[in-house]
């Protein structure tokens, strides 16, 4: 049987897709500025430069009727009382979706729109959460010892932007407050000027 249309499997105890072509791995030192306490990020930072997550893919074009699709590993840990997360995107092309299904771990996907509005979604094992068209997400990890994995997929030509988050934060962040996760304003988030 040749293999295309292809399969491949998901080993779920080892968070690793069967069959993968592209592995980006985010440490603490590509996160700069991503941070509340950006005391804490240096502190820990000149202790370690920690993997905090991992995406592998399976690359296919990156053009419209494409469906793009892999799996996202984000590993526990804080900085300061903020959970390890992903930098979190709005897509190039705003008006594209994702789905994520979570196969292990506990965690949350903060998401908000350009217009304001904000969510902030559980993710645990066997949860499909489905993110709208116009919505930027990240992917964060409150669990105390366990990976976060999500599988996702997106249309090929959405593309990432990064810049935008980058710039002016989410508005809303998750923290541990007595040892429970909590939702909190960002006191560093910025309206965009649209
Ligand atoms: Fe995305």
């Amino acid at each position: 049987m040749k293999n295309f249309p292809f399969t491949f499997g998901i080993d779920v105890t080892s968070a690793q897709l069967e069959h993968y072509d592209n592995h980006i791995r985010r440490r603490l030192s590509s996160m700069v500025g991503y941070y509340s306490d950006q005391q804490a990020f240096a502190r820990q930072l000149a202790k370690e430069d920690s993997l905090l997550y991992e995406v592998y893919e399976t690359r296919r074009p990156e053009v419209a009727g494409e469906l793009l699709n892999g799996l996202s590993v984000v590993h526990p840990g804080k900085v300061g009382d903020e959970y390890f997360m992903t930098k979190g995107h709005f897509h190039s092309v705003l008006e594209t979706g994702e789905v994520y299904y979570c196969l292990k771990g506990e965690g949350a996907m903060v998401m908000e729109t350009p217009e304001g509005d904000w969510s902030v979604e559980e993710l645990r094992p066997g949860r499909v959460l489905y993110v709208p068209p116009r919505w930027a997400h990240r992917s964060v990890n409150i669990g105390a010892n366990e990976d976060l994995v999500t599988f996702f997929v997106y249309p090929g030509h959405a593309g990432h932007d990064y810049g935008t988050i980058e710039k002016f934060g989410f508005r809303k962040l998750l923290v541990e407050r007595e040892g429970k996760p909590q939702v909190i304003d960002n006191p560093r988030w910025r309206a965009q000027s649209v």
